[in-house]
């Protein structure tokens, strides 16, 4: 069992998408490599920039002890807040690791019953396609916590499920007969993506489902979902099943999250177009996203023609087009996919809908900007390949607060996030940036209008990649996810990596290291209502032994890191940074030969408005950023969410190698012997069952 594990890792474990598909000729590639080297003695966020601007804005000094000093006077009224843990030691076993005090459960590990239509979860694979429908997902990704009437002991979690890892899942893996996939294993797959909700209840110091609440739901890679916005109901997404192209079956590849002012979950479609296949011509929208030309990533297309196949659920992964128009193939099928996806999570007869408006590549998550009353909302959104771009949403409805506490959930959804402007980020090195339009009229290249040469808002949507290549946006180290400081709307994204940004690519300011192997988080502020903003970097990832050019933050052994991805801010502005490191080939760099992925801990102070910067991680405040929580072996750590008074955290691991161990939900625990592996929530609470972290 453990050798098919092993042999999983190398064909399952990781569904990024490594390929350069940004052919563009946006700097950095039009940059000349001399002049960004020259840049990096005054990289912003660089040592001697932040130890100069730690007069203003200072994090806290460090005293010779490790014992955190605060610089400013505590202000009487409101203690500051401080972390209130030691950082964790680097830590490779198959268990979870909590700073002392506190306890790891697992919660809802993949196959878990949601109601009584599923089978218990079975050590050998042997669950059907009818038990994932009716069972978490695999694979665990983002999630949020929604309280049921303010409580912090009794909510509707939700969780991604972004992919598979089919020795896991199967008995011996994926089979195929005769060239094709059985139509049960691809069901089982296809139940195991998408996204759960799961009503939880704490009960003594014990999270449960609620087994058979009317709130427990699953969204597959085939629930029914609507299309909305400018793409919905277009010719671009007319399909047999959908003929006025305003539904499509399924979310794939649910990656990061997000939420929204009034209460809905918005899940991230990422990788999902290596789900596809076109053997034929393959148009250039489908080329600038990826979909492959000799095989989907699990050959659902191969189980075509089974005798018990409804209205094409499998042949519509083959979007070749072999008929006379587009109501006789499934050319557009794939034109459905690469959205935010809005779910309402309080009513459990709400169907899914995809807000096209808000772009289509592979999102990984959606922040939203502090709402202010009268004024545009904004969601920011990372484009997660190598070179993509991160992008921004603006509502053209201005907010109003009584919409928060709406009961149409849905319709305050489409209010919102149906009409509106997407933006793409230019960051110049001088540390400004400007929010380009993804509109008809922007000019691009050659003077030209996006219009002009894509044609309607429906068309540039559709190839927003394309349509970010032609306006000049910067080609980023991967976007992951944003999040926004609660109170002071900074925004903040992770970079996870790039091993791609070599000589040939260069490098710019705000992403300014050569084969950057351990990513890095940037940082900005938007200018209100403009579309200037002015941005520095926080952290480099780096191991702790690096030189000085790579670890930039002066980062020690207890906080050395490298791919930061997950990343959200509690409520109390307590940022919490995951990290997705051992994925992407074992461990091949520093830190994963140190350690497993991880959670850190840290309380960023403000940038200031007029100069875009403030204080970094760096030499002298570096032990402000702590390690929380240590992963499994194999592990990615990701997904995070909070009860509201911050008692409970939740987290997901994803893809452990042999975690958790078997007849305890005690996540520190050693498996004794090889169990099957589940990615799972965990939740973290204090024995003494005060907030989390301080
Ligand atoms: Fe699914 Fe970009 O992480
Ligand atoms: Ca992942
Ligand atoms: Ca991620
Ligand atoms: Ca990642």
């Amino acid at each position: 069992m453990n050798r098919q594990y092993q042999e999983s890792r190398h064909v399952s474990k990781s569904i990024s998408d490594k390929v350069v598909r940004n052919q563009s000729a946006n700097a950095p590639f039009s940059s000349i490599l001399e002049a960004s080297l020259s840049r990096r003695s005054v990289t912003r966020g660089s040592l001697g920039a932040a130890v100069a601007l730690m007069a203003g804005f200072s994090l806290s000094a460090c005293g010779g002890d490790g014992d955190p000093i605060p610089v400013e006077p505590v202000k009487p009224v409101e203690p500051e807040l401080k972390l209130g843990f030691t950082s964790l030691p680097n830590s490779m076993t198959h268990a979870c690791v909590v700073p002392a005090g506190y306890t790891a459960h697992v919660l809802g590990a993949w196959g878990t019953p949601l109601n009584d239509n599923a089978a218990p979860w079975d050590r050998n694979g042997n669950n059907s396609s009818n038990d994932l429908l009716n069972s978490t997902g695999m694979h665990h990704d983002g999630m949020h916590f929604f309280p049921i009437d303010g409580s912090s002991t009794e909510g509707l979690l939700v969780v991604n499920h972004e992919y598979i890892d089919e020795f896991a899942l199967h008995p011996a893996g994926p089979t195929k007969v005769a060239g094709k996939r059985p139509a049960e294993e691809v069901r089982k797959e296809i139940n195991a993506h998408g996204v759960a909700v799961m009503h939880v209840r704490k009960q003594g110091s014990n999270w449960n489902i609620v087994l058979n609440s009317k709130y427990n739901r699953r969204f597959t890679s085939a629930t029914p979902m609507r299309l909305a916005g400018p793409v919905g109901g277009t010719d671009f997404v007319k399909t047999p099943f959908s003929p006025n192209g305003t539904q499509v079956r399924g979310t794939n590849n649910n990656c990061g999250n997000g939420t929204t002012p009034w209460g809905t979950y918005i899940t991230a479609e990422e990788n999902w177009a290596a789900c596809f296949l076109n053997t034929g011509t393959i148009p250039a929208h489908q080329k600038r996203v990826g979909v492959p030309s000799t095989k989907g990533r699990y050959e659902w297309e191969t189980a075509a023609g089974d005798a018990s196949e409804v209205n094409g659920e499998f042949a519509r992964f083959n979007v070749t087009p072999s008929g006379a128009d587009a109501l006789s193939d499934w050319r557009n099928e794939v034109n459905g996919f690469g959205y935010l996806v809005e779910i309402d999570p309080y009513d459990p007869s709400s169907i899914a809908t995809k807000r096209t408006a808000m772009g289509r590549f592979a999102h990984e998550g959606a922040a939203y900007g502090n709402p202010v009353a009268g004024q545009p909302l904004a969601f920011y959104s990372g484009d997660d390949s190598r070179f993509e771009y991160v992008y921004r949403f603006v509502s053209e409805a201005v907010w109003d607060p009584k919409d928060a506490t709406r009961s149409d959930r849905l319709a305050v959804g489409a209010k919102y996030l149906d009409k509106g402007t997407l933006y793409v980020a230019r960051f110049n090195d001088d540390g400004s940036g400007e929010w380009l339009a993804l509109a008809p009229n922007t000019v691009g290249k050659g003077g030209k209008t996006l219009g002009a040469e894509f044609g309607n808002l429906d068309a540039i949507l559709i190839n927003t990649r394309g349509a970010a290549d032609f306006v000049g946006a910067t080609p980023m180290d991967r976007p992951e996810w944003t999040a926004v400081h609660p109170t002071n709307g900074d925004v903040y994204l992770t970079l996870t990596n790039n091993t791609s940004r070599n000589a040939t690519t260069g490098t710019n300011a705000a992403n300014p290291r050569l084969n950057n192997a351990n990513g890095h988080i940037i940082r900005w502020h938007d200018a209100s209502g403009s579309n200037a903003f002015r941005w520095d970097i926080f952290v480099f990832g780096a191991a702790a032994g690096a030189n000085a050019d790579t670890n930039r933050s002066s980062l020690t052994a207890v906080n050395q890191l490298a791919s930061p991805d997950g990343m959200a801010f509690d409520s109390r502005g307590i940022m919490w940074i995951q990290t997705d490191n051992g994925l992407d080939g074992g461990r091949n760099n520093d830190v994963a030969k140190a350690t497993n992925d991880q959670m850190l801990a840290v309380i960023p102070k403000p940038m200031s408005a007029s100069t875009g910067t403030g204080p970094v991680i760096n030499a002298s405040n570096q032990a402000e950023l702590r390690r929380f929580f240590v992963g499994p072996n194999e592990a990615e750590v990701t997904g995070i969410a909070f009860s509201p008074d911050n008692t409970s955290i939740f987290l997901n691991i994803q893809h452990p190698g042999n975690w958790p161990a078997y007849d305890t939900t005690d996540a520190t625990a050693l498996a004794s012997g090889t169990v099957r592996p589940r990615s799972s929530t965990v939740v973290i609470q204090r024995t003494d069952g005060k907030p989390v972290g301080v």
